[in-house]
């Protein structure tokens, strides 16, 4: 006797597919905003302009993506990428000026997304 198909169980496997979706096709804007007016407004400490937050992003974009994807910067708490940029920056042998414009990037970057509230591009867990 054939099986009976069972919409339950088929429900189920949809969503989790949709789940898989939605955070396996995040486009690099949801994960990693563009500088915009508003982002280099946000002035989170002296001396961060919009040039130093354009190569933040840059470095962000070429550099962090080589061993692993880049994450969506809102992924995780301030501490915790102040924590994750200590290690990442010695992996990605990157200068003291380069790690303090992708932190300020990050950090500006994850109150902008704040702001402006995308919440397609909110993941459901911070990591603190
Ligand atoms: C040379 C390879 C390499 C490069 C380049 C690199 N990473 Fe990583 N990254 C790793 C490895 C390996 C891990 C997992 C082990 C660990 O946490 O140390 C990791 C883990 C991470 C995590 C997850 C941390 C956690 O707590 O789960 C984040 C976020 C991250 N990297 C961000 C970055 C950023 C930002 C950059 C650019 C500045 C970067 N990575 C560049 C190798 C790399």
């Amino acid at each position: 006797m054939a099986r009976r198909w069972k919409p339950k169980a088929a429900k189920g496997a949809l969503i989790l597919a949709g789940a898989w979706i939605v955070t396996g096709c995040m486009t690099t804007q949801q994960m990693a905003p563009p500088v915009s007016d508003v982002m280099s407004g946000i002035g989170l400490a002296p001396g961060i302009t919009g040039q130093s937050l354009e190569q933040g992003r840059q470095i962000y974009l070429s550099q962090c993506g080589k061993c692993h994807s880049i994450e969506p910067v809102n992924r995780y708490s301030d501490r915790r990428w102040k924590e994750i940029m200590e290690e990442m920056a010695a992996e990605s042998r990157l200068g003291d000026h380069q790690k303090t414009d992708v932190l300020a990037y990050i950090l500006t970057a994850r109150r902008f997304m704040e702001m402006t509230e995308d919440r397609e591009s909110k993941p459901a867990i911070v990591e603190e």
